[in-house]
């Protein structure tokens, strides 16, 4: 049995002090996620990573939202796995379909950045799903098919196992038009069939998430779906009451 995840994005949102509020007002929710046996953790930017992770609730997990694949060096902009690990971050988000977009962040990329966290003994949670227009052209598949053999090529059977994977159609980030409970879980079937070719039995041990509008209203309707194993939200997730209705939503959808 695949152990629940809420992971909020929070994107370019909030000051340090906006953040350090958000962390210390969470505790007894994150108390509440791991006695209902879900895991819970956000992901601020990296100048609120070190604040979140001294403030938050420690069974809390804090996650980054992106990182390079190099120790240090000239990589101006860039935050590296060790400056990372320094402030006691463990997590990260890539492939990102706005990190995509804005960034020109490819799947090959992502692939020397989930290896050089594996060999870190890090948690990446990568990110594929399509645009609106792949979608209508009834392209999906094919498409996140790609996004997950590029991304994940090379790895082992034993780090495939520790990778989250999220799939977060374009369409449905941000724009309040959630993927229905079918579509999300269809391709995110799909998705376990593409790992299990690769990985083999592993992929009944990967973590797969939905992402796009997930709300307090529709969370519990996702979680009933047999292979989505929780939610990366964005909007939902900023403000503390609706995190806490997220995590009741998981909570009670069992
Ligand atoms: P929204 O929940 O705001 O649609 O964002 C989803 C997302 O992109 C999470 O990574």
């Amino acid at each position: 049995m695949r152990k629940k995840l809420l992971l909020g994005n929070w994107k370019m949102n909030k000051t340090p002090a906006e953040a350090k509020a958000f962390a210390l007002s969470a505790s007894e929710m994150v108390e509440y996620a791991v006695a209902h046996n879900i895991d819970v953790g956000v992901a601020p930017t990296f100048v609120c990573l070190q604040t979140v992770k001294e403030n938050i609730n420690p069974k809390c997990i804090v996650s980054a939202q992106n990182c390079n694949e190099h120790d240090h060096g000239a990589y101006t902009g860039e935050v590296s796995i060790p400056m990372l690990k320094a402030v006691g971050i463990d997590w990260v988000i890539l492939g990102h379909s706005e990190r995509r977009e804005y960034n020109g962040e490819t799947s090959k990329a992502c692939n020397a950045k989930i290896k050089a966290l594996l060999a870190n003994e890090m948690t990446p949670v990568y990110c594929c799903g399509e645009s609106l227009e792949t979608f209508e052209a009834g392209k999906t598949k094919e498409f996140v098919e790609e996004q997950i053999k590029t991304g994940l090529a090379d790895l082992t059977k034993e780090d495939a196992e520790k990778v989250v994977i999220a799939y977060e159609p374009i369409w449905a980030i941000g724009t309040g038009k959630s993927a229905s409970k079918e579509i999300a879980e269809d391709t995110i079937a799909f998705i376990r069939g593409v790992l299990r070719e690769m990985f083999g039995e592993v992929a009944e041990k990967i973590r797969i998430l939905y992402g796009g509008s997930v709300k307090p209203v529709n969370v519990a309707e996702y979680m009933s779906a047999p292979d989505i194993d929780g939610a990366l939200v964005g909007g939902a997730s900023l403000e503390p009451d609706s995190f806490k209705a997220l995590i009741e939503g998981i909570a009670n959808s069992k």
